[in-house]
Formats: C-alpha cells, sequence, structure tokens
C-alpha cells in the first residue's frame, strides 16, 4: 500500500457544485490549520475555459461563501489560492490529458486524484489518465457516488477503476464515514467495555436509523428523479451506518479488518425480495405542504412532470447470524420531512423482571441516541428514582446520560466530512473509504428490493411535505410494537 503523500492533487468537476460547496472550504480547512503538505499543489480541472487567474478568483468566492467570516484570515485565503492552478480539459476526451500530465510535471508519480464528475465521465477520464501516464504506482483515486445504479452497472465502474488502479490505490467516499459521530460509533463500541457486551440478541431490542431531511431536489431533479431514496441514501450512507452498527470487534482500526468486519454484515442482510417487499418496505412521494411554516410543492411540481420515483423510503432490515438473530433494524428516509435529523436509536430489551411493579412504577427500556445531524449527540436514557418520599408508589422516569459531545469537546472545531477524507487521501490510508466487496453487498440487497418493488407494481405513496412519511411507514413498526423515535 502506498503511504507517501501525494504530492499533488488533482481535482476533476472543480467548477462544480461538490467542489465549491465542500471539497475547496474542505482544503482550505486543511490548509489553514497546517495540514496540507507544504508543497501539496493542487490543480483543478473541468471543462470551462478558465485560467489559473479566474479560476482562483471562483475558488476565492466559494471559500467566501461557505467559510465562516472568523475563519478567513486574507493572508491564509492568499496563500491557499497560490495553491491553485487550472487546465481545461473534456474529460470524454482522452487525448485531452497531456495538458494534465504536463501540469503535474515531476509530480505526476504522486498524484492523489478526486473524481467529482459525473459518473458517465469515470471510465472515458480513466483511460485519459493511463494514456497520459498518470497512473502509476503510486498514484490514488478517489470516486464519489453514484458508483452505478445497480449491481450490474456498479461492476462495470469497478472494473473500469480496476483496469487501471488496483483496489489499494482505489479509494470510493461515503462521505458520511467522514462524519465524527459516526467514528465516534466506533469509539462508543470499541473504546468501552460498557456496551459490547449486551450488543447483541440478548441485550437489544431493536436499532432504528433515520436520515431526515428538510430539503427537496436542490437543482438536481434529473439525477434525483433517477435515483430515488433507496440508491441515493440507504445504498451508500444508511448500510454503512448499519454496518458500523453491526459488525463483530475487527482486531485492529485499520483498512483490512475493519472493512473485513463491514461486509460480513452487509452479506448477512437479509434479502428484501418480491415475497416480503410488502411487509418490510413502505415508500413515499411528498405533496404539497410546509416546512418550517413555509409552503413548499409537491414534487411532482418541483419536478415539472408526474413521477413514481420515491422520495421517502421505510425498510425493515434483518442481519441474519447469531448476533442479531430476530432484531430488527429499521431504517428510513426522506427528503421535506419535518425537520433535518440524522440519528442512530438503539432500544435494549426491558428489564427481565420489575421488582418495582408492585409499587405501581412503570419501567422504560434503555435506549441509546447516536445522533450525527444537526448537532453531534450521544445519550444513553436511563431508569431514575422520582425525588420524594414515594407515599403513593415509587415513581420512576427516564432520564437522559448526556456524553454532552458539544461541551467536552467545545474548544475543537468540527470540521466537514470531507476534510478528514481527502487528508486521508492525500495520506494514503483506505481505512475510512468504501471497499468493492461491499459496494457490490449494497447494491446486490438494494436490487433485490428494487426488483421486488417492480414485480409487485409497488408505487410510492404521497405525503404531505413536512410530514414523517405515509402513515404506513407508522404502521411498519408499530406492527412489531415499536414507535419510531421522534
Ligand atoms: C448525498 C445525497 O449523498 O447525501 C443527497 O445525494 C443528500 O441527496 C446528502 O442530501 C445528505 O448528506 P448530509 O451530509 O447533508 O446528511
Amino acid at each position: 500500500m502506498p503511504t507517501t503523500a501525494a504530492r499533488a492533487l488533482l481535482l476533476f468537476g472543480a467548477t462544480g457544485d461538490l467542489a465549491h460547496r465542500m471539497l475547496l472550504p474542505s482544503l482550505f480547512g486543511l490548509h489553514a490549520d497546517g495540514l496540507l503538505p507544504a508543497e501539496l499543489r493542487i490543480i483543478a480541472t473541468a471543462r470551462s475555459a478558465l485560467d489559473d487567474g479566474s479560476y482562483r478568483a471562483e475558488a476565492g468566492a466559494a471559500i467566501e461563501r461557505f467559510i465562516d467570516a472568523d475563519r478567513l484570515k486574507p493572508e491564509q485565503v492568499q496563500s491557499f489560492l497560490d495553491r491553485l492552478s487550472y487546465v481545461p480539459v473534456d474529460a470524454s476526451d482522452p487525448d485531452q490529458f497531456g495538458a494534465l500530465a504536463e501540469a503535474a510535471g515531476p509530480d505526476k508519480d504522486a498524484l492523489a486524484i478526486f473524481l467529482s464528475t459525473a459518473p458517465s465521465l469515470f471510465s472515458a477520464t480513466i483511460s485519459g489518465l493511463a494514456q497520459a501516464g498518470l497512473a502509476g504506482n503510486n498514484v490514488r483515486l478517489a470516486l464519489e457516488k453514484p458508483l452505478g445504479t445497480d449491481l450490474e452497472s456498479s461492476r462495470e465502474i469497478n472494473d473500469a477503476v480496476a483496469a487501471v488502479f488496483p483496489e489499494q490505490r482505489t479509494f470510493r467516499i461515503d462521505h458520511y464515514l467522514g462524519k465524527e459521530t459516526v467514528q465516534n460509533l466506533l469509539a462508543l463500541r470499541f473504546g468501552n467495555t460498557l456496551f459490547e457486551p449486551m450488543w447483541d440478541a440478548g441485550g437489544i431490542d431493536h436499532v432504528q436509523i433515520t436520515v431526515a431531511e428538510t430539503v427537496g431536489l436542490e437543482g438536481r431533479a434529473s439525477y434525483y428523479d433517477d435515483s430515488g431514496a433507496v440508491r441515493d441514501m440507504v445504498q451508500n450512507h444508511m448500510l454503512q451506518l448499519l454496518a458500523l452498527v453491526a459488525m463483530e470487534p475487527p482486531a485492529q482500526f485499520n483498512a483490512a479488518e475493519v472493512r473485513d468486519e463491514k461486509v460480513k454484515v452487509l452479506r448477512s442482510l437479509r434479502p428484501i425480495d418480491q415475497s416480503t417487499v410488502s411487509t418490510n418496505s413502505v415508500t413515499g412521494q411528498y405533496g404539497a405542504g410546509a416546512i418550517d411554516g413555509a409552503p413548499v410543492p409537491a414534487y411532482a411540481d418541483e419536478l415539472e412532470h408526474a413521477s413514481t420515483t420515491e422520495t421517502f423510503v421505510a425498510l425493515k432490515a434483518h442481519v441474519d447470524n447469531w448476533r442479531w438473530k430476530g432484531v430488527p433494524f429499521y431504517i428510513r428516509t426522506g427528503k421535506r420531512l419535518p425537520t433535518r435529523r440524522s440519528e442512530i436509536f438503539i432500544q435494549f430489551k426491558e428489564v427481565p423482571h420489575s421488582i418495582f411493579a408492585s409499587r405501581g412504577a412503570v419501567l422504560a427500556p434503555n435506549k441509546l441516541l447516536i445522533r450525527l445531524q444537526p448537532e453531534e449527540d450521544i445519550r444513553l436514557l436511563m431508569m431514575a428514582k422520582q425525588p420524594g418520599l414515594d407515599r403513593d408508589g415509587i415513581r420512576l422516569r427516564e432520564v437522559p446520560l448526556d456524553l454532552g459531545m458539544a461541551n467536552a469537546f467545545a474548544d475543537v472545531r468540527r470540521r466537514i466530512a470531507y476534510e478528514r477524507l481527502i487528508l486521508d487521501l492525500i495520506e494514503g490510508d483506505p481505512t475510512l473509504f468504501v471497499r468493492r466487496d461491499e459496494v457490490e453487498a449494497q447494491w446486490e440487497w438494494i436490487d433485490g428490493i428494487r426488483n421486488g418493488w417492480a414485480a409487485t407494481g409497488v408505487t410510492p405513496k404521497q405525503y404531505a411535505a413536512g410530514t414523517w412519511g405515509p402513515s404506513a411507514a407508522i404502521a411498519l413498526t408499530e406492527r412489531d410494537g415499536v414507535s419510531w423515535h421522534e
């Protein structure tokens, strides 16, 4: 595995939305904190006919827009922009890549390449890189999703990549793995003795994973309408979260061990197919409604035509292995839900026998809440006695044991997920990137669900924007006596 730091970062799609909103601000954050190798150059490329000066102006504007003013020190902004150069290339034409090789010069053997472009360009880009000698033994390639639309197309992309870049140098991005709380899940599970002994079917009743968004299409109509919630969010981010919750303890925190354990979970997911989709899945599409009191249009109106794409999905999944026998994993995600909130909610089993029942006390099972967004939060809900003399019986109440992440680490700036991932790419650590076998296991499970929907003619049910999806999503858990955590 190459572990030498890259000397140049080659950024494809450098004029795109992701580059503006996330990648340039992340690179600036790393630069300002002195974390980028001093000599690292950033070679930006896209189709637009810009030169170094005009691209630097564009990058400067993006940084000003997306970085808080108090972090914008003019000399740091300038020294960051000085790292940037720009080479216009039509990535669909491999003959144009010579200009990139020229710009990379002697650094072409120590490149980190980031493809933030449409997947339709991946194959041509990879050929262009190989043809121009930009795929040497120390060159790493990072790819943004979507990596295909199903197992077959994902294999095609993976094969095209593998023809030039071996797996150890292929860094598939799932930006959820760059989120601090997602990594904290590993710290919580494997840095403490407290949870692991009961982290199984003996101790846990069920798991819920929710990624709720208030946004709608956000100008990505054609991508999103071809994708839908299950492919946009479940296939990648949510299955990665599930794998981290459910995996066995890896022997080491390194790329091979962590990913070996995740892929075992992904391969143990019980298939949901045409015989089980109707009981284990619910899809929805938002109609008109209101978010934060402001009216928002229906999905079909935003799109300007009718569509059968799901903007909401709820699933009941099972991991068929010894540890998780009989434990449901409820997953839901959607656009235009009432609030932006991503969380993992773990409900433990009830106490086997309540000694307080005869004194009128009602017990609630313990719960662990790991919130990723909008702010990090980890809390354990426990029963405690309400103060008093208990003349009318004992009263117990659920109280949070709060990790107080915001206060405990108040002095530490929370970074954009991409800061971590870009730095790992530059330094060559693939632990937080997704391996081919994981992506393919994820697609295999998702394809089963989608084929089940197609075979049984499932179409999304309407829900009003600003609500928690169609009522069938509530029934999905209520049937098991479980309520969604809200
Ligand atoms: C992206 C999806 O992968 O993740 C978007 O394509 C979604 O549709 C986004 O909005 C959510 O990311 P985050 O970090 O805001 O939760």
